[in-house]
């Protein structure tokens, strides 16, 4: 599975980019107000320090101005992943764009239809929101599990990117569901490393190690 983190802060992503655990980024209107930053000087400041594909939105809702602003936001990095809502004129950009040969990524998908009209215009990435499923007492992973069997009936090539993930829990179901990448909020992604378990044994082996009274070098 590979990891994104869904973050439009610098700091974050060096970290996690300097740690080797990241595949790519994904942003989003709300984490660039968040991020308080300009909106293409974070992208190409995003695309330079990161190899992998770098997700950034549009924010136009109809398909005319789509195109304008991802043929222009494509220009800003060549990993550059135009991110376009699931909404018919969404569709439409990103058909125009998979024929480009630009990539895309279809966002707020909410159902398995959603899923299969992305796959049919050409997504390279289809982006369900688990958390947001969740929260209304509905289901996210069975959403994951259901475009998992719809993709792989019909050999789309469209990846499952699990999105809106909050837990540590959710990036494991959403492996064992098949989902072919995450994008993990930073603090979720290094909170995978902990365990109780493992501090307990670091404890007493640093304390045995100790009354050796040995050094390594
Ligand atoms: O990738 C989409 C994600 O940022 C949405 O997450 O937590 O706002 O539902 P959330």
């Amino acid at each position: 599975m590979k990891f994104f983190v869904d973050t439009a802060v610098i700091d974050d992503i060096r970290e996690l980019n300097d740690y080797g655990l990241l595949d790519g980024v994904t942003t989003n209107p709300s984490l660039i107000a968040k991020s308080g930053r300009n909106f293409i000087e974070v992208i190409s400041e995003i695309c330079a320090l990161v190899d992998g594909p770098v997700s950034a939105e549009v924010a136009s809702m109809d398909y005319a101005s789509m195109i304008k602003e991802g043929d222009y936001l494509a220009t800003l990095a060549d990993n550059v992943v135009i991110k376009l809502p699931l909404t018919l004129d969404g569709l439409k950009a990103c058909r125009y764009f998979s024929q480009k040969g630009i990539k895309t990524n279809v966002t707020l998908c909410f159902s398995a239809n959603q899923a299969l009209l992305a796959a049919k215009a050409g997504a390279t990435y289809i982006s369900p929101f688990l958390g947001r499923l969740d929260d209304l007492n509905l289901d996210g992973m069975e959403l994951i599990r259901e475009i998992r069997a719809i993709y792989d009936n019909y050999g789309f090539a469209t990846e499952i990117l699990a999105a809106s993930v909050r837990t540590a829990n959710h990036v494991k179901e959403a492996a064992i569901a098949g989902a072919d990448v995450a994008t993990i909020p930073p603090g979720v992604i290094k909170g995978l490393a902990n365990h109780v378990l493992t501090d307990k044994g670091l404890e007493q082996f640093a304390k045995d190690w100790a009354s050796t009274g040995q050094t390594i070098l």
